[in-house]
């Protein structure tokens, strides 16, 4: 592909990704908290402070809570119609009434570290965006390109009614089907079990993350040499693998979305779970009720 197509493409995913994406909230009293409670995390945030910042986010007119939260998101834009009215939307409670296999159903082709990568406090989550078609999942023979991972805590999905600290959203798209995304979701749980915990390497991905989140929401931050390389190997110790087929948890909730969600939760320091907080409010839709054909 020509590079001009291929930038234009990156452009094109990155302007659709962010009208499903979350928009700033006001500064809280809370940003500070952040810094602390992720002191021993890889680098810190000044570490970055000399590389360029710029806004995130555009405005969007959807939240998580009040006449502007989920179970309204269909009433307030005609584009968040299938908010409401969709079959196959998510998040779910898994059961056994979903498909659920002991090896990943999907083989990763990650590289061990991105050249660059832009970390964003999109003020409804925190957010990592990745170098365009450089991390490829493959999927019933179709290769799907890492777009962006972010997080949510909450879990979106429960598994048997039980809800998790948070969840991770790997989030992929076919690069000739640009309607087409795979999502993979990866649970954590917080525990002082560290027996639990899986090599420093496999976990590099995450803590480099959060330690490099911009405080103010809507700001960017650009991050070298991001580590990558250890997800493939968590998420392939981290099964059985739920599969089913849903939707954007966001709006539009658009629906054609594969997911794979690891049922092994992340074992993480409740630190870590109290540093997401402090970046985003509670940011999880609820549970939807699908209608089976
Ligand atoms: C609905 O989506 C279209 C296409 O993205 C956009 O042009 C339009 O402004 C949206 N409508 C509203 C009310 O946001």
């Amino acid at each position: 592909m020509h590079l001009v197509a291929t930038l234009a493409l990156a452009g094109a995913i990155l302007a659709s990704l962010a009208s499903a994406h979350p928009t700033p909230r006001a500064p809280s009293g809370h940003d500070h908290i952040h810094a602390n409670c992720l002191a021993s995390a890889l680098m810190s945030r000044d570490d970055y402070a000399h590389l360029l910042r710029k806004r995130a986010a555009p405005v969007t007119d959807w939240s998580y809570e009040g006449a502007t939260g989920p179970a309204f998101w269909s009433t307030i834009n005609p584009n968040y119609t299938t908010c409401a009215m969709g079959t196959k939307q998510s998040p779910i409670n898994l059961t056994p009434a979903e498909t659920m296999s002991a090896a990943a159903p999907l083989t990763f082709m990650y590289p061990q570290t991105f050249a660059e990568v832009e970390v964003a406090n999109l003020g409804r989550t925190v957010e990592v965006v990745v170098p365009a078609e450089t991390a490829f999942i493959m999927r019933d023979g179709v290769s799907y390109s890492l777009v962006q991972f972010h997080v949510h805590a909450p879990s979106e999905h429960h598994v048997m009614s039980n809800q998790f600290d948070a969840e991770v959203h790997f989030v992929h798209r076919n690069p000739a089907d640009p309607a087409a995304l795979h999502v993979v979701g990866l649970f954590l749980s917080r525990s002082t079990a560290a027996a639990n915990a899986p090599g420093k390497s496999m976990i590099s991905w995450l803590d480099t993350f959060l330690a490099a989140v911009p405080a103010a929401p809507g700001e960017m931050v650009k991050v070298p040499n991001f580590p990558i390389g250890g997800v493939p190997a968590l998420l392939e110790m981290s099964g059985p693998y739920w599969q089913y087929e849903g939707s954007l948890t966001t709006p539009p909730c658009s629906e054609g979305v594969r997911w794979v969600v690891a049922n092994a939760p992340l074992t993480v320091s409740g630190s870590t779970i109290s540093g997401l907080h402090s970046f985003m409010p509670f940011n999880a839709r609820f549970t939807q009720k699908n209608v089976k054909p």
